[in-house]
């Protein structure tokens, strides 16, 4: 397994590789892997000859600088853990000027409007920075597929509307949500949670599931203040926001119809620690 810092170097072994003609399947994380990043290098590993996994904790899409601060940075064991699946990965590690050449800005996109629903709400400038970065790393990288988990649902449509509107050739597969065996989405974030919290956590998972039950016979409205006011009652986490959205365009639905595929998606606070997740409800 090799480990580039430098972005001249992985591109000059990737394009070399690529005319013996090896394909490159891409995992962009942000470190502090976990087993669901394990599930995307490995799917990675089943479609290509080499895994790309880059390790870069992204300052252009934290809108938050105790949140950029307090992200988990665990090269060391990350390197180990990925020498455990595969010798065929490369791993990128690069330094915050290796990417952004001493201009630490975001680029300015248009995603169609899905940047301005649920995260985007939220988070300011986060998808930008998202942007900015993915389009970044393709152009380094320039892999035949790339792996992004579910769990980003917004990320993984605003990833495909990056490579459609700048007609990037990579192909991108959504990966299902890897949860631990109580329901709680594995995230990066989840080691931070304390002992008390990492208990409670499993409840988001657990409310979205008896929302899907519920969908099945009441309104969204319904089942949306149904589920706010599970959390109201909680004593650990407070919810951010609960939505039901249609998948093609992140937005809250108003009118059920039959015809169209419905999602919904949580974020909630444990302690200081932010969790998403989300649920195909039909
Ligand atoms: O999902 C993540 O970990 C990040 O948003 C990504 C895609 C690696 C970009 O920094």
């Amino acid at each position: 397994m090799k480990v580039f810092s430098d972005k001249i170097e992985i591109q000059s072994y990737i394009s070399e590789e690529k005319s013996n003609g090896s394909t490159f399947g891409f995992v962009p994380t942000m470190g502090a892997l976990h087993e669901g990043h394990l599930s995307l290098v490995k799917e990675a590993l089943s479609n290509n000859n080499y895994a790309v996994v880059s390790i870069f904790v992204n300052p252009t899409q934290f809108d938050n600088e105790e949140d950029l601060e307090k992200y988990p940075r665990t090269l060391e064991r990350d390197v180990a853990l990925l020498k455990t699946v595969s010798d065929s990965i490369l791993v990128y590690a690069p330094s915050v000027d290796d990417i952004y050449e001493g201009n630490t800005k975001s680029e300015q996109f248009s995603f169609d409007g899905l940047e301005f629903e649920m995260e985007g709400r939220f988070r300011e400038g986060h998808f930008d920075g998202v942007g900015t970065i993915v389009k970044r790393l393709f152009e380094i990288v320039t892999p035949n597929n790339a792996y992004f988990g579910e769990k980003d649902f917004q990320q993984l449509a605003i990833v495909k509307k990056l490579v459609e509107k700048y007609h990037i050739p990579v192909t991108i597969v959504g990966c299902k949500i890897h949860r631990e065996a109580n329901g709680l989405a594995m995230s990066s974030r989840n080691e931070r949670l304390k002992p008390e919290y990492k208990i409670a956590a499993p409840f988001i998972y657990k409310t979205l599931k008896e929302a899907k039950e519920k969908f099945g016979t009441k309104s969204a409205k319904e089942v949306t203040e149904w589920v706010e006011r599970q959390f109201a009652k909680h004593k650990l986490l407070e919810l951010e926001y609960f939505i039901i959205a249609d998948i093609e365009t992140l937005k809250p639905v108003k009118r059920k119809s039959k015809s169209k595929t419905y999602r919904a998606f949580v974020a909630a606070y444990a302690d200081d620690i932010r969790l998403i997740d989300n649920l195909a409800l039909n």
